[in-house]
């Protein structure tokens, strides 16, 4: 897939999935677009908040996107894993732009579980079978240790 429009979206809400997304679009060169939850989702109610929403697979607000994910060959699509399912604010970018996605890839970042089933209800949601998945423990993030297997991730998207 060498010289393909290959979009990166991603939300974080406390910068570990960020800090994936920001390695892998330089490895890969590519567009990349953070998700903005207007209202901030940090502190222990908003957490408590967005582990029930994501086990009830509610979707949240989130401010416009800038770019059509029908002008790129591959949507590369990051998530926090929460409550062994993607953020809510990923499921609202996916079902907002259902039937407008080519290939799919994605990441998670998360602590110890879930990672398998968060990949697997994305794939339902948007009826495409990722090209390639990457599942990168925090502990990884925060060490750098994530380099490699991220390394390989970006290696078969562009060569896929
Ligand atoms: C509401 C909530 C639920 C979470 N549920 C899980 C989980 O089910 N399994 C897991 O391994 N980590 C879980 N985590 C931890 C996050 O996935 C992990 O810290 C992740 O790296 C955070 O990414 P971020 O810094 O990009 O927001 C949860 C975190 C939050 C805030």
């Amino acid at each position: 897939m060498q010289d393909s429009k290959i979009l990166l979206v991603y939300y974080t809400r406390t910068g570990s999935t960020g800090k994936v997304a920001a390695w892998l679009s330089d490895e890969l060169d590519c567009e990349m677009e953070k998700i903005i939850d207007p209202r901030g989702r940090l502190g222990l109610i908003q957490y408590l908040y967005c582990g029930f929403c994501a086990a009830t697979r509610r979707k949240m607000d989130i401010c416009d996107t800038r770019n059509d994910p029908s002008d790129f060959d591959l949507v590369v699509l990051g998530t926090p894993v929460w409550a062994g399912n993607m953020a809510c604010h990923i499921r609202t970018y996916i079902d907002s732009h259902k039937g407008k996605f080519d290939k799919v890839a994605f990441f998670c970042t998360f602590e110890s579980s879930g990672d398998e089933r968060t990949f697997s209800e994305m794939a339902q949601l948007i009826g495409k079978d990722p090209v390639a998945t990457l599942a990168i423990k925090t502990a990884e993030v925060k060490s750098g240790a994530f380099i490699d297997k991220a390394d390989y991730f970006a290696a078969k998207l562009t060569n896929s």
